[in-house]
């Protein structure tokens, strides 16, 4: 069968659809990865498999020392996994994935480069024209409220600004796919509701699709069409909920609003079994 499905999954094949799975984004089969430490070997990721489709926000929490930046790393690409598979776009990975934008929880901007210079980076690496360039970072720089401050150093930035900008240089490659290591971490409650809605919009307007590593259990319901709780290490998927708030999914304050918000965070903090030292 042929078909188009949100105008975005195309199948052109007549195999049952295969063509049809080929196009997620991403899809993760039963992968395990342990590191050696001392000649010993510490299994981190026990089995876990997940599936991220087009315009879908799926939010990963789970214990400290879980092993989900060794996830996200192994999903990019700078790991290899011992066991399984994953798939980009129906391909088995191989190396660093296409398309794919990685923001880290440290922002990582070069302090020599201003605001605009950092965001420019990515696109003068792939011989965008300068005048291009240019102009795409500052529409993304503005688009992120941070308009006049394109000149700025990032040490003259406030660590909100400094997270908008490393968002924009991630975001200015117009990558399919996000994927987010604890990125609004260090912000106040204000910057982190505003970065937040930002940040769904820009992944829900775009049609493109957010895997989000928080630690934060409101900022997981808020966002995500999908929250998976990981168990301790070696980690598994230990419960996923798909996310029904009924609301326009892109106002973080609405979603906090609205009537099951809280009976989620409830569950999932049940699920994390937090003990308090
Ligand atoms: N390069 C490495 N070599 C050996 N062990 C590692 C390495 N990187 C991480 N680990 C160990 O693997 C486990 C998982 O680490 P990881 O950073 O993936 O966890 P995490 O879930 O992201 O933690 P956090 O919530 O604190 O960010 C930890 O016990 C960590 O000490
Ligand atoms: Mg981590």
């Amino acid at each position: 069968m042929t078909g188009v499905v949100n105008g975005a999954r195309v199948a052109g094949d007549d195999v049952a659809g295969a063509k049809a799975v080929a196009a997620v984004p991403l899809v993760v089969q039963h992968v395990a990865k342990s590191y050696e430490v001392d000649g010993r070997v510490v299994p981190v990721i026990g089995d876990l498999s997940l599936t991220l489709d087009h315009s879908q926000i799926v939010s990963i929490v789970g214990p400290s020392g879980c092993g989900k930046t060794t996830l996200l790393n192994t999903l990019c690409g700078l790991l290899t996994p011992d066991r399984g598979r994953i798939s980009w776009y129906g391909r088995e990975i191989a190396g660093q994935p296409q398309n794919v934008g990685y923001m880290l929880q440290k922002d990582l901007l070069l302090p020599w480069r201003t605001a605009l210079g950092n965001v420019m980076l990515g696109l003068e690496i792939r011989g965008v024209a300068a005048s291009e360039a240019r102009d795409r970072g500052h529409a993304m720089l503005d688009q992120l409220g941070l308009h006049g401050f394109a000149a700025h150093y990032p040490s003259t930035l406030s660590g909100g600004m400094r997270q908008r900008v490393a968002l924009a240089r991630t975001l200015v490659n117009e990558p399919a796919v996000l994927l987010l290591d604890e990125p609004f971490a260090a912000l106040d409650f204000q910057n982190k509701l505003l970065i937040e809605s930002d940040t769904a919009k820009l992944v829900r307007e775009g049609g493109r699709s957010l895997l989000l590593i928080t630690h934060d259990i409101e900022e997981a319901v808020s966002l995500a069409d999908r929250v998976i709780v990981l168990s301790k290490r070696p980690t598994q998927v230990k419960a996923v909920y798909n996310i029904a708030l009924g609301i326009e999914r892109t106002d973080m304050m609405a979603a906090r609003d609205s009537r099951d918000f809280s009976k989620y965070v409830r569950q999932i903090w049940a699920d994390l079994d937090v003990v308090l030292q």
